[in-house]
């Protein structure tokens, strides 16, 4: 027998929520049964169309071929600004809350209305057309949301680089998405620290040509360079025109794209399409949050990664909603900083990371304290696995057992939320995602990919397609194909274990693949190790994750050094600084061990599976080592991390 906790929904938020437990069954069992009904009313009601769709749905995961509502005509942003303005034209759209306490400004929706077609016609000015690629760099301000909805304005496709990551992780992605304009800051703030945006991006344009223009925010006023491509975003913006018709496009035009990492090469422009991602953005924004007109919502997720996209800009403003951009920390100036913006704001939907909950939760119940909280209705979790404890934390000592927590699992690809809680539906079990959101057929499969029933445990797939599913890979179609369709036909494949419970609750356990999830950050072991043997002293890396308090995962580096080059303090600094100059601050590795050599099989494959046991200290538990060209290597491993711990 199981001895998990169950909470019910406290009974004044399930009171009147969208969608109750009858609802959420009956409008499961269409979304399935009659799925092109289902999908067509709530495109509908979710979204205003120029033109109406052919065809509902069109998908076939044998060929990774996903289309939805095509032939249908819309456009992002006037869904998520014009049809507004008649009556929520002065409601305001965001609420910016600075680095700095003392700053904070709001953007009604009339303004950012305004904003949005002036920059899209700096953007035309300067030569952009439809379905050009766009990167923007730049920090938590008001102005990402403009460069997006700028962008989706005039059909150019957008792609975000968060603006932790460096120079040239950022020159990598402006290359292949072939980028010609960028948009950055002067210098982002966190912390009460700068960060050098448009020096990064000097820096990354030394190695792309092709870039003909760079528009930069003035945020800081800090001190940049100059040169013949940059112009200022607020000198252009006050010379153009505030009329801008926005353009139709298509359903199935791209929107954006996105890097996110996998478990081999470099990281993927996953590609979204407008129809469907809107749909799918806006309708489980409304479902999942249980969004009322007026309340103030805040997602602290970056601009720079799918959340930020989805829960920050687009379903919040597609519904009207005013939305919450913070550029800060939350434990600056103090650990109770996220708990002053909620107060300050009267913020009712609250939506965050476990890293965060968990490094909150260790500074203690203080900063807890001499804060009000009243305004919370909803707490959310995405981004990496709760666990219970720190659930427990959130729900009695945030919300003070006032307020659900929708645990939302979800990836880059997938666009939108999969499996979560639905207020007035779900009963909550502490680290479970619970059940799946409308029109999703999740399938739990073995290594041989046989269909699990019934409580079980395995690899996470899922079996149909929903409109904000990823279209492609940019640039490779068949990359896209290979990383998602091909280990099991005819399913999606989601790199994610799964447990699934009698009730038929999912309990996501983590990656089975070589990606990491540190502090919600998705990273490729395989992107580390690269950066590690570009040193000349490195003969070969090895990168795992292994369990840490706050992050989650921590980066554990197993690396071996040419001959004749001896291990010193000094060089695990160049190391460590050499990651942190091909991807950024995220991908700081925690621990580096040197390692004589690596565990490898006859075949010369490194046994992963030994190393992350080793870093773990789960050094009982080894398994099977006996295929090891060299089971001796183990040892004098396993004796190296016992005179480092
Ligand atoms: O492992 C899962 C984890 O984050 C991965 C997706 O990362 P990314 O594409 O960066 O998107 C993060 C935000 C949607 C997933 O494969 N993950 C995300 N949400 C959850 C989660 N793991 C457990 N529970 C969640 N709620």
């Amino acid at each position: 027998m199981s001895l998990e906790k169950v909470y019910d929904v406290p009974l004044e938020v399930a009171a009147g929520a969208h969608i109750t437990e009858a609802l959420y069954r009956e409008m499961y069992e269409r979304s399935i049964k009659d799925s092109d009904k289902f999908w067509s009313e709530q495109a509908e009601r979710f979204v205003d169309w120029f033109k109406p769709w052919d065809k509902v749905q069109d998908c076939d995961f044998g060929t990774a071929r996903i289309r939805w509502f095509e032939g249908g005509k819309l456009n992002v942003s006037y869904n998520c600004l014009d049809r507004h303005l008649a009556e929520k034209g002065d409601q305001v759209a965001i609420i910016w809350e600075g680095d700095d306490p003392d700053l904070d400004r709001t953007l009604t929706f009339r303004e950012l209305h305004e904003q949005v077609c002036r920059f899209a016609n700096v953007l035309k000015k300067h030569g952009v057309e439809k379905s050009d690629r766009v990167c923007i760099y730049l920090p938590m301000i008001p102005e990402a949301a403009v460069a997006m909805l700028a962008c989706a304005r005039i059909g150019a496709v957008h792609s975000i680089v968060f603006a932790g990551f460096s120079a040239d992780a950022l020159r990598d992605r402006i290359l292949d998405a072939d980028c010609r304009y960028v948009i950055c800051a002067d210098e982002g703030n966190r912390g009460g620290r700068t960060v050098p945006l448009k020096t990064n991006v000097d820096t990354a344009l030394q190695s792309c040509p092709n870039v003909k223009t760079v528009i930069v925010v003035r945020n800081t006023g800090g001190t940049i360079d100059w040169d013949a491509r940059s112009v200022w975003y607020h000198e252009e913006l006050a010379e153009a025109s505030p009329d801008c018709p926005p353009e139709s496009m298509d359903a199935e035009d791209p929107l954006f794209i996105l890097y996110t990492s996998g478990s081999t090469g470099k990281p993927k422009g996953v590609l979204h399409s407008t129809g469907g991602y809107l749909v799918y953005a806006a309708m489980t924004f409304q479902y999942v949050f249980d969004y009322r007109p007026g309340e103030i919502y805040w997602c602290t997720a970056d601009v720079g990664w799918i959340t930020g996209h989805s829960y920050t800009v687009y379903g919040p403003l597609c519904n009207g909603a005013t939305t919450l951009m913070f550029e800060g920390i939350p434990t600056y100036p103090a650990p109770d900083r996220f708990w002053r913006v909620v107060e300050k704001h009267r913020v009712n939907i609250f939506y965050t990371a476990p890293t965060a909950i968990r490094a909150l939760m260790a500074q203690g119940d203080n900063w807890l304290e001499t804060t009000d909280r009243g305004s919370l209705r909803v707490l959310g979790s995405v981004g990496e696995p709760i666990n219970p404890e720190a659930w427990e934390w959130y729900y009695h000592h945030v919300g003070r057992e006032r307020c659900p927590i929708v645990d939302t699992w979800w990836q880059t690809e997938t666009g939108g939320i999969l499996i979560t809680p639905l207020i007035g539906a779900t009963r909550l079990k502490p680290g479970s995602a619970t059940r799946p959101f409308f029109g999703i057929v999740p399938a739990i499969v073995d290594s041989q990919g046989n269909v699990l029933e019934g409580d079980c445990e395995g690899v996470l797939t899922i079996t149909r397609s929903w409109p904000g599913q990823a279209r492609s890979v940019f640039g490779s179609h068949q990359r896209f194909f290979e990383t998602y369709f091909s280990a099991y036909p005819g399913k999606y494949f989601t790199g994610d274990g799964a447990r699934r419970d009698a009730d038929g609750y999912y309990w996501i356990t983590g990656r089975v693949d070589d990606v990491l999830n540190v502090s919600g950050h998705r990273m490729g072991t395989a992107e580390i190790e690269s950066a590690l043997v570009l040193h000349d002293s490195v003969a070969e890396a090895a990168v795992v994750g292994y369990p840490h308090n706050i992050k989650g995962q921590g980066i554990y580096a197993y690396v071996t050094l040419v001959a004749g080059i001896s291990p010193s303090a000094e060089l695990e600094q160049e190391l460590i600084q050499l990651v942190r100059k091909e991807i950024g601050p995220i991908a700081t590795p925690d621990l580096i061990q040197w390692a004589p050599t690596l565990p490898k099989t006859r075949s010369g494959k490194i046994m992963r599976r030994i190393l992350r046991k080793i870093a773990a200290n789960e050094i009982r538990d080894l398994g099977d080592i006996s295929t090891l060209a060299d089971p001796g290597v183990v040892e004098e491993i396993i004796q190296n991390r016992a005179n480092r711990s």
